[in-house]
Order: structure tokens, then C-alpha cells, then sequence
């Protein structure tokens, strides 16, 4: 496994809209095993393939706190078929976004249909941590970042921080 370069904001690439994976093959799965690592050596717990370059709808997710519980998430084309009526509020961060972190507000529990690594469609029902988790990555799939769900001016002086520490060399 290699670990990947995380493109942080801003970046177009991370703006755009990714692409359905037909078949996963030896290739996405080795992508999937390289997010999952470069995921755990962030460290962090969730990475979407639009945040290391790759334009295809897929995540990987592992919310364990400890090493030895690991239970890491390949999806493919994930898509939301269920949300609760009630919502949580979350501290979120991203890998993409680097030191900045803000309450979102997202359903509290989801249904998830996707295609997993041995090409078989599943479904995954989640709540707390986990569905916040996941709603966050498949934003990414669709050029959202969470910063996208702040108001203009909280966005815009993130961004603007980010832009400084990028022509800053950081
Ligand atoms: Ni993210």
C-alpha cells in the first residue's frame, strides 16, 4: 500500500462532480487499500477519491477509535436511500480542509445503497458519528466540502486562510 497526496482547498478538483465506477477492478481496489492508508496516516476517518485526484465515486470510512478495532468501509457509487426526520450537529473537520474545523448540521441517521469491493450492491444503516461520517464523504463526490454549508462569510475567510498558507510554502 502507498500513501497518496491529499489535495487541500482550494483546489478545482476538489469542486468537481465525480464520476459512477462501472466494475471495481484490481486498480480501484488498490486505490481503495492506498486511500485507506493514507486515511489512517492523516490520520483521519473517512476519505473521499475526489481528495487524492481520483474523479470516481468512491470512499473508504473506518470511525474506530483504536488500531486493533478497525473495521474500514470500501464503497463504491454510495447513494443516500434513507434519512431520519431528526438531525445532529457535529464538529466537522477535513483532511482537505487542514486546521479548520465547524458545527454541521446533517440528518442523524441514513440508509446507504452502494456497490462493495467484490462487486456485490449492499446496504448500510448508520447514525451518530458514523452517518455524519458518511454524508460528509459522499458530499466530497459531488464537490460539496462541509465548509459549503457555513454561511458565505465563515466559508470565505476559511478559504482565504487556506490560500495564505498555501503561497506561504505550509
Ligand atoms: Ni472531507
Amino acid at each position: 500500500m502507498s500513501r497518496l497526496e491529499i489535495l487541500t482547498a482550494p483546489d478545482p478538483r476538489l469542486k468537481q462532480k465525480s464520476v459512477a465506477v462501472a466494475r471495481i477492478d484490481d486498480g480501484l481496489l488498490r486505490l481503495m487499500d492506498d486511500m485507506l492508508q493514507t486515511m489512517y496516516d492523516a490520520p483521519g476517518i473517512g476519505l473521499a477519491a475526489p481528495q487524492v485526484g481520483v474523479l470516481q465515486r468512491i470512499i473508504v470510512v473506518d470511525t474506530a477509535k483504536d488500531e486493533a478495532d478497525r473495521a474500514p468501509l470500501r464503497m463504491a457509487n454510495p447513494e443516500i436511500v434513507w434519512v431520519s426526520d431528526d438531525d445532529n450537529s457535529y464538529e466537522e473537520g477535513c483532511l482537505s480542509v487542514p486546521e479548520h474545523y465547524a458545527s454541521v448540521t446533517r440528518p442523524r441517521a441514513v440508509r446507504v445503497r452502494y456497490l462493495g469491493p467484490d462487486n456485490q450492491p449492499a446496504e448500510l444503516e448508520a447514525d451518530g458519528l458514523l452517518a455524519t461520517v458518511l454524508q460528509h464523504e459522499m458530499d466530497h463526490l459531488d464537490g460539496i466540502l462541509f465548509i459549503d454549508h457555513l454561511s458565505s462569510l465563515r466559508r470565505n475567510m476559511i478559504l482565504r486562510k487556506l490560500l495564505k498558507s498555501k503561497k506561504d510554502g505550509r
